[in-house]
């Protein structure tokens, strides 16, 4: 069977940065340990007034074509997955394959364009898609496209704003991948829930706290449904586990829950009994609350225990090192979530061929998906490729005034006329506002 996956990828971040600790939190009043230890962020990558969802996608999507040599007839369909888009008809596909089509000879006339929603868990989706469409043998030798794009910015004041980004990934998919392959196999967990949304608004409604246990409620049933079709999941067998990461304390949470559940009836369980006992099980209870009670009794005793520690120091922590300085991309998040893990590996000279990601992707709304990926061969030159590192250390540290200045900028209600703080270069940006209110765009040289 043909091998179907992610052949390359890249990122493009905001060109601004908002300082956490440094900024934001003495605006707040608040510890700056509260989002440095408790979020576990240190920075929100944040768009300059010329870039967008459009601005940042393509700016990925060029560089990932220049990189791999790729030609639009190479290109046989464009997916974007955003949850900031800004027209309920005309897809962002379209103008990203414009901007793209201002650079090169060739254009996309013949390549499939759509748009892909369902809160972050739309890139994951729109992955899908294109290995489903290989798979299928409609791609005529074509690869796919995929992007990932958000300006992830909530209103000013909401509990979220600590927890904002801005960025897109795109990627490449293709038969015989350089990157991963992905697994047929999938487990999802799905439920109608009203814990984020947007309805025709451009900052989300948020119900914070429950956002979290919805989460982790649909990431636990997406892990048990996985295994029903790709057998037992062992903390042995998993190199990383990329987390949709809305901010690293989420994922500290889902990596806590999600080794418990894959040591459970495992010598793992019976090594560490001797320390913090056995797992509760649901029959030894009379009522469920008794149940839950030593279950979060057993959780914490296990947060503490060395074996978890390393377990998470190893596969989950290097998962976070970009989200970290960039917040929340929203779609794009599980797949820096990805990138980060394996630039943590190539700088550790550890060689991943072979090795299987476990990655776990999640829309609010609300829908967990799990799936395993197998690592190519030259997965080490497409890392070693990115320019991760000097994008977000080229970004402008915004003020606290800057940042107030530039906020409502991106939100789409509000017609807000800010100068830029950076000076593009060799990228696409927003060129204004066109005769039946579309955007328009150019390449700056
Ligand atoms: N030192 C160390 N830690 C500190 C601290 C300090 N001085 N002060 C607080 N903390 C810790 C808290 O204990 C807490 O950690 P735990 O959850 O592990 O207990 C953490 O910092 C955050 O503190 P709060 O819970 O008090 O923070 P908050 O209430 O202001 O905001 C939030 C948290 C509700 C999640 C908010 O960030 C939010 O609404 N975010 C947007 C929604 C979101 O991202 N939800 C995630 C799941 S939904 C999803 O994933 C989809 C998506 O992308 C949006």
């Amino acid at each position: 069977m043909t091998t179907v996956g992610i052949d390359a990828v890249e990122i493009w971040t905001g060109n601004l940065k908002l300082d956490l600790p440094g900024t934001f939190a003495p605006q707040k009043g608040e510890d700056p340990e509260k989002y440095t230890k408790g979020l576990g962020l240190n920075a929100s990558s944040f768009p300059d007034s010329y870039e967008d969802i459009v601005t940042m996608g393509a700016n990925a999507a060029h560089r990932l074509m220049e990189r791999k040599g790729l030609e639009p007839d190479d290109v046989g369909r464009i997916d974007v997955a955003t949850e900031s888009a800004f027209d309920n008809s005309k897809p962002v596909s379209t103008y990203v394959a414009g901007c793209l089509e201002q650079v090169y000879e060739g254009d996309f006339h013949h390549a499939n364009k759509g748009e892909r929603k369902f809160a972050c868990i739309a890139g994951t989706q729109s992955l899908d898609d294109a290995y489903n469409w290989i798979r299928a043998g409609r791609n005529r030798g074509r690869g796919a496209i995929v992007i990932a794009t958000d300006t992830a910015l909530y209103a000013r004041g909401d509990a979220g704003e600590a927890t904002q980004g801005a960025g897109a990934v795109a990627m490449y998919i293709a038969e015989d991948p350089d990157l991963v392959e992905l697994s047929p196999e999938q487990g999802y967990g799905s439920a109608d829930e009203t814990d984020f949304l947007k309805p025709n608004q451009q900052f989300p409604s948020v119900d914070g706290k429950r956002s979290v246990q919805v989460y982790l409620a649909r990431m636990r049933e997406a892990l048990q449904d996985f295994e029903t079709v790709a057998g037992d999941v062992h903390p042995d067998d998993i190199a990383f586990i990329p987390f949709h990461t809305p901010f690293p304390g989420m994922v500290r949470k889902a990596g806590l829950l999600g080794y418990r559940y894959i040591t459970r009836d495992t010598a793992i369980e019976e090594e560490l009994a001797a320390e913090i006992g056995r797992q509760p099980r649901e029959e030894a209870f009379d009522t469920e609350d008794d149940y839950h009670e030593a279950l979060r009794e057993y959780t914490d005793a296990l947060k503490e225990t060395d074996r978890y520690q390393q377990w998470y120091a190893e596969t989950i922590d290097p998962t976070l090192t970009i989200s970290r300085e960039v917040g929340n991309w929203y779609t794009g998040s599980v797949h820096i979530a990805r990138i980060s893990a394996m630039k943590h590996a190539l700088e550790n000279g550890r060689d991943l061929t072979g090795e299987t990601l476990l990655v776990g992707s999640y829309g609010s709304g609300a829908q967990a998906e799990i799936h395993a990926e197998t690592v190519c061969e030259c997965w080490d030159e497409e890392i070693e490729a990115l320019n991760a590192d000097e994008q977000l250390a080229a970004r402008y540290d915004m003020s606290w005034e800057d940042y107030e200045e530039v906020h409502d900028a991106h939100n789409h209600e509000m017609d807000v006329d800010v100068e830029e703080f950076t000076t593009p270069e060799e990228e696409f940006v927003f060129d204004g506002w066109g005769r039946m209110g579309e955007r328009k765009y150019r390449y700056v040289e």
